[in-house]
């Protein structure tokens, strides 16, 4: 026995659709695009975006960052280069992201190569982050075990009390990275689940776009 059962729980995507004259040519201003949509309609967090690695293992893992920037180039975000996720983008620098709008009935795809960006980057965002996430930041050393939440609380006390004056610098492992993407996929929920989906990829520089069935 099925301890949830959901299998007659749905509804029918009818907010929108995508037709292939309305995509922008480049899909990097299709995506600020769309982050601009979720923004208007005060989505909690749109820019919540759900990023893959696969280690040396083969073993997919997957978890929320936030988007920090977005350029030319590809979206960007911050983290610890010493967490499960910069372990495994440094042995495999391919990664998938995905943001999803449910308010919206969308979704998109990335996939590509992740590259660091130059400490400068991160040295200023860091200097921008409120004084209780900066100490936070210096305090985890993210993704590894301790041993209680007293323990994360005295060492946090600890990073306090050695700068007492706010002035706490930048962990040289706290950085950002950036997803140079090959592929995206933008997905419009529609009636029927005869959802509309375009592919771009790029060869040459040049993008090319693909409808695919849903
Ligand atoms: C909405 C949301 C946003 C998050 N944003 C970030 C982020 O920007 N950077 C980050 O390091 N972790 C962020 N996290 C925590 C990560 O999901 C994850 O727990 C952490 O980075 C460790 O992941 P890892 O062990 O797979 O490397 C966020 C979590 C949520 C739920």
């Amino acid at each position: 026995m099925a301890r949830i059962d959901h299998r007659q729980t749905r509804r029918d995507y009818r907010r929108g659709q995508l037709r292939r004259a309305n995509l922008a040519a480049n899909p990097m201003d299709q995506l600020a695009t769309w982050l601009a949509d979720a923004q208007d309609i005060d989505h909690p967090e749109p820019t919540a975006m759900i990023l893959a690695t696969v280690g040396s293992d083969g073993q997919p893992a997957v978890r929320a960052v936030l988007l920090k920037h977005l350029d030319d180039e590809g979206p960007c975000w911050y983290t610890d280069s010493r967490s499960l996720k910069g372990q495994q983008l440094a042995v495999n620098p391919k990664a998938s992201i995905l943001f999803y709008w449910p308010e919206l009935e969308r979704q998109v795809r990335l996939d590509g190569l992740v590259r660091m960006l130059e400490p400068e980057l991160a040295d200023e965002y860091f200097a921008s982050r409120p004084l209780g996430s900066r100490y936070a930041a210096a305090t985890s050393h993210q993704s590894q075990p301790i041993d209680s939440r007293e323990e994360l609380e005295r060492r946090l006390e600890a990073v306090r009390a050695r700068h007492p004056d706010g002035n706490v610098l930048r962990p040289p492992t706290w950085i950002g990275y950036r997803l140079e993407p090959t592929l995206f996929q933008f997905w419009q929920g529609r009636e029927n689940r005869l959802h509309d989906r375009f592919q771009y990829t790029r060869e040459d520089g040049v993008w090319t776009i693909t409808r695919l069935m849903p």
